[in-house]
């Protein structure tokens, strides 16, 4: 049995207490690959951004809004854990400035300087030991294969899922994964919660299993 981190749906960055930037995900991908790694027997937890998804009940479940926070959580649970699912989708930017009021309208256009934000898979992958794996999520509109690869390179991704564009909003995905050699274990179209089982099958396959035999 391994101990599994996730990371999952959105992050918020506030301007003011009431607006705030996000990116769009609804949590599905996070609540199918916990159901598939505890049907196989893990231990989970997932570090979730704001989502309107239940999650299973037998996995840990660590609520988070930033960025920021989403990389505390996980920095301070990732070494606990065999490996890192990270298909949530933290915010990449904050503002420089966060107004403590609710900003007022002038009628005059309001400029927003901001700051990127810490890639959570990025800096896990930097500090993972030999024993540990991540994977890594792309959403890529052009030269996807070649882009993924390059992504999993830079964010230190043992393997990473490439998804295209059509599956934003949509209950239906295609999804490739590929090892960070940039070889294809495999193309699997359907719903998000059959795709999920099936990149997890490979992560079991690929990374989870080969750590458990025991020498
Ligand atoms: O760079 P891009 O957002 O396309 O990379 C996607 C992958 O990086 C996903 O696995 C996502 O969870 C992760 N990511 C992250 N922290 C960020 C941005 C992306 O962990 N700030």
């Amino acid at each position: 049995m391994a101990h599994i981190l996730i990371t999952s749906g959105p992050t918020r960055q506030y301007l003011d207490p009431v607006r705030y930037l996000t990116n769009a995900s609804s949590g599905r991908m996070g609540v199918a690959l916990a159901e598939a790694a505890l049907a196989a027997g893990h231990q989970v937890t997932i570090v979730s951004g704001p989502v309107a998804v239940n999650y299973p009940a037998a996995a840990r479940v660590v609520d988070v809004v930033s960025t920021e926070d989403m990389l505390a959580a996980s920095a301070e649970i990732f070494p606990a854990c065999q490996g890192l699912i990270g298909v949530a989708a933290p915010c990449d930017y904050r503002p420089e400035l966060v107004a403590s009021q609710k900003i007022q309208k002038t009628g005059e256009p309001l400029v927003l300087y901001l700051h990127e934000t810490p890639d959570v898979v990025a800096t896990l992958g930097s500090q993972k030991a030999p024993s540990q794996w991540v994977v890594g999520f792309a959403l890529e509109t052009e030269d996807a294969r070649f882009r993924a690869i390059v992504k999993a390179e830079k964010k230190h991704c043992d393997m990473i899922v490439l998804n295209g564009p059509e599956a934003m909003h949509a209950a239906q995905t295609r999804v490739e994964v590929l090892t960070h050699h940039g070889e294809s274990a495999g193309t699997f179209e359907g719903s998000k919660e059959s795709a999920a089982r099936e990149i997890f099958r490979v992560i079991n396959q690929r990374l989870v299993q080969p750590r458990e035999v025991q020498p």
